[in-house]
């Protein structure tokens, strides 16, 4: 299984495929599933700004349209205009939906500490649920 740093390094790489003239804020996401597999995304914006689509969920989507199944475990997420990017809002609800009760691991890298772990139930308590 690839390692949380291995992770890390797959973020750092897409991270430099953003494309965010807007913001001038690039962020790489790289998601592993219980397969084993793993899916990149990076931020994606528009002059319309309200449209940007984030790295995290440009890394779901990828994973949903490539056919996977499983759970979602652990999510990387880099940014290098930040220490330790946290995930958004909304980011958070789409990890928490993909990652189907599973507690997954937020992985992130501190600029002085090195990678730092979080739970999404720890960084999105009470949250919408169907069922
Ligand atoms: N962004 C992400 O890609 N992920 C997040 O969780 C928060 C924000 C992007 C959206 C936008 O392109 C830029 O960062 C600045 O908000």
């Amino acid at each position: 299984m690839i390692s949380n740093e291995e992770l890390m390094i797959k973020a750092k790489e897409v991270s430099d495929m953003a494309y965010c003239p807007y913001s001038e804020f690039p962020v790489g996401a790289c998601a592993l599933f219980e397969s084993g597999k793993y899916y990149i995304g990076c931020n994606i914006e528009n002059s319309s700004y309200g449209l940007a689509l984030c790295a995290e969920r440009n890394a779901i989507s990828n994973a949903i349209a490539s056919g996977e199944k499983t759970r979602l475990i652990k999510i990387a997420i880099y940014s290098p205009k930040s220490s330790q990017c946290f995930p958004c809002g909304a980011c958070r609800q789409w990890i928490q939906e993909f990652s189907q009760g599973y507690n997954a691991e937020i992985i992130l890298e501190d600029d002085k500490q090195g990678i730092n772990i979080y739970y999404i139930d720890d960084i999105l308590p009470y949250s919408f649920k169907l069922v």
